[in-house]
Parts: structure tokens; C-alpha cells; sequence
């Protein structure tokens, strides 16, 4: 934690939502600690946070006025001017409806039309009864958010509203000011960094109406493209046909087969500082496209297979100054699989999956893998959030461009 001059928050326009709940007076302190390390706070408090502390605390410690309505401001829209203007935003204390209706993209009041309308950085540091925080509908919502790169910090075990002990506590306002330092850190590690990646499978098409494909679910690509688009850089996601819905604020080219990907990469490479390939592109298409829908009563075709265009191994003939990520799934012999392909693709980095085994791997929200980097940088095989391997994968982009 740093509250001198030097933090990161240091002219940083910080949206502080409060919520109703008793941690609500804590957060004064909050507020005073990101004024000291130089942001400048806009508080948004809903309706029942003004029950626990009045606006005035707010306005007095920040400096700012402290809106609580969409209405505040005659003749300007406060929530898209509030949600333009900041480049953070910090929910504290996060109540169980206000998880709730983040996670739906509910906006019926202030704080949450802002956020819905903003796409800057969200942290969020929820306090609730354990029974409130342990519930699936909270949990459903806490793991929604975090997909969508929202930060949880905490909450924390220790004694709650009316007497209570339990899980269900904010952090303390100091460790909250840890994760919104290492968040603004974070959204700008890179910034200015042209980044392509691609996701999900690739159909090659027998007929009009079949066609030979696997079964990425395109989840760990689009993982990479939203945590290298909350790092500042500027993406391009070359997606494959029924691929998971990707955040906003991406560039999407939508290709179909193996040969279009080549083209959408191939293009949008030219000026990348990275191109990460986590695409589950076929190797192989069938020559040839019947014209007509193939007939059952000509009998089962013969399908000659000839070899796709290998993307990542042209991108590695002509590597230059870009940074090369690839993916290789394997069943066995994963490291020497992977050490074979980072150097006969020219890669910088590989992502080792381990497939074949239920429950990881293509469609599943966990990955088995390892990391192999030609610096050394390894991590072994492990099982990974698809979001935390996209994380390890920005880790190492942001210290190549560092
Ligand atoms: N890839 C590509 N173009 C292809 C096929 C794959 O760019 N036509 C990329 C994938 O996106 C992935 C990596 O190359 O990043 C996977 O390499 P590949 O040799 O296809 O791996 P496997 O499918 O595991 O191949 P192998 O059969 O050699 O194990």
C-alpha cells in the first residue's frame, strides 16, 4: 500500500460507490485514504447507504459533491457523464443486491446505471451476512462479475451487523486501497499495445449444412482478450462461430473456417506487438464443399482431408519484433510436446492444455496446464481459472514490453 505522493492513484478520477450497509462508515476512511494518495473521489451513494452516513462526510473529506439520484443535476445525464469521467470505480461496502443487480446489468438507481454505462475498472468489496454471501444466488453473482474481470476484495470472517460473527465482513478500508492501487496499475501495464487474439474452434464445411469442428467453447481466448483489454491495450479478437459472447470494448472479426481466421489474423497482425493464438483451429478441412446437401442415399461420402494453413507457424516465419503466444493441446508428454512446438512454431511462450481427461479443457471453466517461455519463465502443470491463466499469460506480455 502507498499513500504518498507517488501512488498510483495520483491524479486518478475515482468513482466511490457506497451501498447500504453498517461498513458503510468505514468507508469514510476509504475515501480519506484515496484522497491522501491523490485520486480524485466522486462518491455515488444509493438511497440506503445515506441511512448509515450522510453525504456531507462524503463531500467534506472528498471535496466533490455526492450525488445520490440520476435527478441531481438538472439538464446534464449525471450517470453517462460520471460513468465517462472516471477511470476506476470502487463499491464499498458491495451489498448482496447491488452484487445482484451488477451481475444481471440491472440500472434502477445512480450508482448503477453509471456502472452499466461505464467500462472502466470495477472493484468491488462486498459485506453481507454469511447466509447472504454463502447463498448461490450471491455466489452466481460474485463468479459472473469476476468472469467479467470485476476485482473481489474480501469479505473477511470477523463480527458482523446485530451482534453476529461470521464470514462476511468488508476488508478494512486499507487492504481495499491495495487492490484499487494494484487495479490502476494494472489497467494501463498495457497501454498503447496492439494485441491480437484469436478464440474458439474453427468449422471447415463438408456441404451446405455440415461441416467438421471441435469443441472449444472459445472461453480462454476470449479470457485473454477481456484481462489484455483491462491492461490498457487495444484488441482485436479473431473469433471462431459459436464462441462464448465476448466483453465490449474489443475489436471482433467473426471468421468461420480455418482459411478466414488465417486472413482476419494475418491482417490484423501487421501492426500487433502480440498475437496470441488460443483458437482451437482445425488442421484439416475436407478438399472439397459438396454444392447440394449431401444424400443419405448415395451412400457415406469419401471425404479426402487436405491441411489448413498453419497460422501461427507462418506468423513465426516472419516474427520480427512480435511477441508469439500459442496454444498446444496435448494428451501426453506435455512438456516435450510443448518445448517442441514453442521452437518449431518460432513461439515465445506456449500454453501446454492437458485434454482428453473430464472436466478440463475445451468447454470446461478450468484448464490443466503449463506455461513454457523461451526466458524461463515457466509455471508446471496446474489447474488454472481460465481467468488466472489469462492473467499469468498478460503477466508475461506486460514484463516482455516492459
Ligand atoms: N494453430 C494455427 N493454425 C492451425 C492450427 C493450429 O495457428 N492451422 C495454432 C493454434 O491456435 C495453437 C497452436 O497452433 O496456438 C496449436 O498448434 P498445433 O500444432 O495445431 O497443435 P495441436 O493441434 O496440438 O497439434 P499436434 O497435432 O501437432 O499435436
Amino acid at each position: 500500500m502507498s499513500t504518498s505522493g507517488t501512488s498510483l492513484l495520483k491524479g486518478k478520477r475515482v468513482l466511490l460507490g457506497v451501498t447500504g450497509g453498517i461498513a458503510a462508515y468505514k468507508v469514510a476512511h476509504l475515501a480519506r485514504l484515496m484522497v491522501a494518495a491523490g485520486a480524485d473521489v466522486r462518491v455515488v451513494m444509493t438511497d440506503a447507504a445515506t441511512r448509515f452516513v450522510g453525504p456531507d462526510t462524503f463531500a467534506a473529506l472528498t471535496g466533490n459533491p455526492v450525488h445520490t439520484t440520476v435527478w441531481d443535476e438538472p439538464g446534464t445525464v449525471l450517470h453517462v457523464r460520471l460513468a465517462h469521467e472516471v477511470d476506476l470505480a470502487v463499491v464499498a461496502p458491495a451489498t448482496a443486491n447491488v452484487l445482484s443487480k451488477l451481475a444481471q446489468g440491472i440500472a434502477d438507481d445512480l450508482l448503477t446505471s453509471t456502472l452499466l454505462e461505464s467500462r472502466c475498472p470495477v472493484v468491488v468489496a462486498p459485506a453481507m451476512h454469511t447466509g447472504m454471501w454463502d447463498h448461490p444466488a450471491t455466489c452466481a453473482s460474485v463468479e459472473a462479475l469476476e468472469a467479467r474481470g470485476v476485482t473481489i476484495v474480501g469479505p473477511v470472517a470477523g463480527p458482523l451487523a446485530a451482534g453476529d460473527e461470521g464470514m462476511g465482513r468488508m476488508s478494512e478500508p486499507e487492504e481495499i486501497l491495495a487492490a484499487v492501487e494494484a487495479v490502476a496499475a494494472r489497467s494501463t501495464e498495457l497501454a498503447g499495445r496492439r494485441i491480437v487474439v484469436t478464440a474458439g474452434p474453427t468449422h471447415e464445411p463438408l456441404d451446405p449444412v455440415r461441416f467438421i469442428g471441435n469443441r472449444s467453447s472459445g472461453r480462454m481466448g476470449v479470457a485473454v482478450a477481456a484481462e489484455a483489454h483491462a491492461r490498457g491495450a487495444d484488441v482485436t479478437l479473431v473469433l471462431g462461430p459459436g464462441a462464448v459472447t465476448p466483453p465490449a470494448g474489443l475489436h471482433v472479426m467473426r471468421v468461420e473456417t480455418a482459411e478466414q481466421m488465417r486472413d482476419a489474423v494475418v491482417s490484423a497482425a501487421k501492426d500487433a506487438d502480440a498475437v496470441v493464438m488460443a483458437a482451437a483451429v482445425a488442421d484439416f478441412r475436407p478438399e472439397r464443399v459438396a454444392e447440394g446437401k449431401l444424400k443419405k442415399e448415395a451412400g457415406p461420402p469419401e471425404v479426402r482431408l487436405v491441411p489448413t494453413p498453419d497460422i501461427l507457424k507462418e506468423l513465426g516465419e516472419s516474427k520480427g519484433d512480435r511477441v508469439l503466444v500459442g496454444f498446444a493441446a496435448e494428451t501426453s508428454e506435455l512438456e516435450a510436446s510443448g518445448r517442441r512446438k514453442l521452437l518449431a512454431k518460432n513461439l515465445d511462450l506456449v500454453v501446454v492444455n492437458e485434454v482428453g481427461r473430464e472436466g478440463t479443457g475445451f468447454g470446461f471453466e478450468t484448464n490443466d496446464a503449463m506455461i513454457l517461455t523461451r526466458d524461463g519463465d515457466d509455471e508446471p502443470l496446474r489447474t488454472w481459472a481460465k481467468r488466472e491463466l489469462a492473467a499469468a499469460i498478460c503477466d508475461r506480455l506486460a514484463k516482455r514490453f516492459g
